[in-house]
């Protein structure tokens, strides 16, 4: 996701903001831009490129800018309009520079009004609205962080802003609400950031900003308000790690980072699909409803993770629509002669975007003229452009090889097509829709308490970490969380892991069982009492061949225990979204053992983040 830097104070602003961009990178984008403020000049200085920061860097050598105290800069991963120059922040209208992350969700409406009272905007972003509504509220109020306040109260969605002002060139304004925004205090100056990484090599003194708060930082002050102007308690606190862990925001690997991340990026996949008037909207679906209802078959392709992630949406997807729904691995897909027809509907996911097997299969199927929809992570990448229509999952930008909250947002992301075409097709009342969507908003919070408590994940990844085989076992939407468990040991730890369903345990895989072989079992919700009690049978069976069992069971549900030799505790939720929470302990288990065997988490060997090659 996008970086975030401000600064006020005594040394060259460009060079400490483009240090603390370069901080950033860790997060991934597309673009980067800075502005800078001086005394005395009526207007801001801007520099902004595509690409790597390196692109903006030597575009500062080629235009040397001012010396400057002030400043702000942004490396931005792109959502509204592709990475280009004109899209890249900050954003300028008349004294104002405005740099964001986040998604303004009432941004088309605002920027129709502001477009109706004759304001020209430049670019495809939902952030120039910002800039313009900022530059109309100073002409009634010359305070900036007034201005910035009433600007806030009329946003809806998730914003970490910071804006530089040319009449106010001692001044930098923060604002932020469901996205993070952190103050260096520093003597003689005061920083910004979205994370501390972004200034962490200058000082360790921090502030955390609360929801809803607007902070005002010169070089000797800080005030930080609510959005109605209110003062607001702050919290101030020590960073106690260095420089080097600052590109991983504090963690040991990107990995860990992304498995900790992957609250907000359900949440964030959530974001503005759910209307006021209980209607679903997918705002990138360039698919008419006449087209959807047209749809009598779906056909899932994708790759390693990303198929598993299909798999488990196959569930969900027929269960709600009654449309059939294959799932099909991208690199076999052309080569079986599918049937494909103008009412298929072919839905790849890939989190990069760029994946060769899946943009064949994708290919393939537009020349047979089914309508391909896209899951994808990676905004602007080559197959959301080559398909007919597309659902970004917000995750933000994932570093580590081994997906994680990739994962969990395609499933968030093709639960929300499965609801879409239930809508569309008048097959699930929108009561019956908000029912599953509040289901769904409240798995960030089931998911934060595993998170919370993974210390005993961690254990017994340490104790078991001698073993060279593992078995990971599930039924129903269960069977891909065993597959994806055991893809994370093998691309992680190099281990034998495998995952099968169940049921399937006694037709061949039961014989592989020996004395002590590690075997999970995912343990299907209470709600699902007959298959859950399948998979305890199946539990008894493997236990009795000498298997340590590792029973993934939710909260409340004691059935399993006797037979279990060590337990992870599941927050209770709805079937369909059990995945959502117990693929969780697995991606932590799997990284725990690697670190624990000494191998590079977030670069496994022979594996790379987007596999470009048949
Ligand atoms: C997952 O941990 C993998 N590294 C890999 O299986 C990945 O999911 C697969 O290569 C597909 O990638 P994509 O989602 O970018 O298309």
């Amino acid at each position: 996701m996008c970086g975030i830097v401000g600064y006020v104070g005594h040394r060259s602003a460009l060079d400490v903001v483009v240090a603390g961009l370069q901080r950033l990178e860790y997060r991934g984008y597309d673009s980067a831009g800075v502005a800078l403020a001086i005394p005395g000049e009526q207007q801001l200085h801007s520099v902004k490129r595509a690409g790597k920061l390196a692109n903006l860097i030597d575009a500062l050598a080629d235009e040397p800018l001012p010396e400057a105290h002030t400043a702000i800069g942004h490396t931005r991963w792109a959502t509204h309009g592709p990475p280009t120059n004109r899209n890249a922040h900050p954003h300028q209208s008349g004294r104002v520079a405005v740099v964001h992350n986040g998604i303004i969700e009432n941004f088309a409406t605002l920027r129709a009004s502001l477009e109706a009272a004759g304001r020209e905007l430049v670019s495809e972003t939902d952030t120039e609205v910002v800039a313009h509504l900022l530059d109309l509220e100073l002409e009634k109020t010359p305070d900036l962080a007034d201005a910035v306040r009433a600007v806030c109260r009329c946003l809806e969605g998730a914003f970490t802003l910071v804006i530089a002002d040319s009449t106010n060139p001692d001044v930098v304004v923060g604002a932020r609400r469901n996205s993070p925004l952190v103050v260096g205090r520093g003597h003689g100056e005061n920083f910004l950031g979205s994370d501390v990484a972004a200034f962490v090599e200058f000082t360790r003194e921090a502030i955390e900003l609360g929801q809803d708060q607007v902070v005002t930082i010169t070089a000797d002050d800080i005030v930080v308000t609510d959005f109605d102007g209110n003062p607001a308690e702050v919290s101030p606190y020590h960073i106690d790690w260095d420089i080097a862990a600052a590109e991983k925001g504090g963690y040991e690997w990107f990995m860990l980072k992304e498995i900790a991340e992957q609250p907000h990026a359900v949440a964030d996949t959530l974001l503005g699909r759910h209307a006021a008037n209980g209607q679903l909207q997918l705002d990138e679906m360039r698919l008419s409803d006449d087209e959807l209802r047209d749809v009598d078959q779906i056909v899932i392709i994708a790759c390693g993770t990303s198929f598993y992630a299909g798999m488990v949406a196959k569930y969900a997807i027929e269960h709600w629509t009654r449309i059939p729904c294959e799932v099909e691995l991208a690199s076999e897909f052309r080569y079986r002669d599918p049937i494909l027809t103008r009412s298929t509907l072919v839905v790849s996911i890939s989190q990069s975007g760029e994946t060769m097997d899946t943009l064949m299969a994708i290919r393939y199927a537009r020349e047979q003229r089914a309508r391909v929809l896209s899951i994808c992570n990676t905004n602007g990448a080559t197959i959301p452009r080559e398909s007919d229509a597309v659902i970004y999952t917000h995750a933000g930008p994932e570093i580590a090889v081994a997906s994680t909250k990739g994962f969990l947002a395609q499933i968030v992301a093709c639960y929300l097509l499965g609801l879409y075409l239930a809508q569309v097709k008048g097959i699930k009342f929108r009561d019956e829709i908000s029912r599953i969507l509040a289901d769904v908003g409240a798995v960030p919070n089931a998911i934060q308490r595993v998170l919370d408590d993974a210390d005993h994940i961690r254990k017994l990844a340490r104790e078991l970490a001698q073993h060279r085989s593992f078995l990971f076992i599930g039924r129903h939407v269960g069977f891909p969380v065993a597959l994806e468990g055991a893809l994370k040991l093998k691309e992680l730890a190099y281990l034998h892991a495998e995952g099968f369903a169940g049921g399937e345990l006694k037709h061949g895989p039961i014989a592989v069982v020996e004395d002590g072989t590690p075997v999970f079992a995912i343990v299907p919700s209470t709600s699902y009492a007959a298959l859950r009690d399948k998979v305890i049978s199946n539990i008894q069976e493997v236990r009795a061949r000498g298997a340590q069992t590792v029973v993934l069971v939710e909260e409340g549900d004691d059935s399993a225990l006797p037979f279990a030799d060590h337990v992870i505790r599941l927050p209770k939720v709805p079937t369909l979204l059990q995945p959502l929470v117990a693929t969780v302990p697995l991606q932590i288990f799997a990284c725990e053992l690697a670190s624990q065997l000494g191998y590079d988490v977030d670069q496994p060997r022979n594996l790379a983040k987007s596999v470009t090659v048949e």
